[in-house]
């Protein structure tokens, strides 16, 4: 079901290990919104910390670029608590990140029940995306090209339904 989430500032794209979706997903989002002219401020992160410090995974480099996406340069990192404070939206690739940082935001909040408002909203990237309404943006780490290939594709369509709502608000 779309939910309205008015134009953010800032968005953190979440997956895993912040070296295949979301980077992908940062660079797209951010291209799109600079296209449409918007102020946004895009980053994203991992709920793992295997991979902090790496580059992107050479296969979905390979995959972006194909696409017109440059992430090589793009370095991995974990999601922190306080990028529930720097953050208006933060979007999870697949129910699995939301779920952890859920955890996290319900922490927060317990921590610190008055500041409940003032932290990020929390969503599943694909929850605009009329194609993959509340689907999970699969993960292609173990997948071949064809996976890659749907992983960028399943992106395209989400950042542009973001796009498209954050444009009539
Ligand atoms: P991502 O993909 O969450 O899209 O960056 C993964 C990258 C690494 C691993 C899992 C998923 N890993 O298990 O190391």
């Amino acid at each position: 079901m779309p939910i309205k989430v008015s134009a953010p500032k800032s968005v953190l794209l979440v997956c895993l290990g912040n070296i295949c979706r979301s980077p992908t997903a940062e660079e797209v989002l951010r291209q799109k919104a600079a296209v449409e002219g918007m102020s946004l401020t895009v980053d994203s992160a991992g709920t793992g910390d295997w991979h902090i410090g790496k580059h992107p995974d050479d296969r979905a480099i390979a995959h972006a670029k194909a696409y017109g996406y440059a992430i090589s340069k793009l370095v991995a990192r974990q999601v922190q608590p306080d990028d529930f404070y720097q953050f208006d939206l933060i979007l999870a690739m697949d129910k699995q990140n939301l779920q952890d940082l859920q955890a996290i935001k319900d922490r927060l909040i317990n921590e610190n029940p008055e500041q409940s408002e003032t932290l990020a909203k929390l969503v599943l990237f694909s929850e605009e995306d009329p194609i993959h309404a509340g689907e999970d943006v699969p993960d292609p780490y173990y997948g071949g090209d064809e996976a890659f290939e749907r992983c960028i594709a399943h992106i395209e369509s989400g950042a542009n339904a973001w796009i498209e709502s954050w444009k009539s608000c």
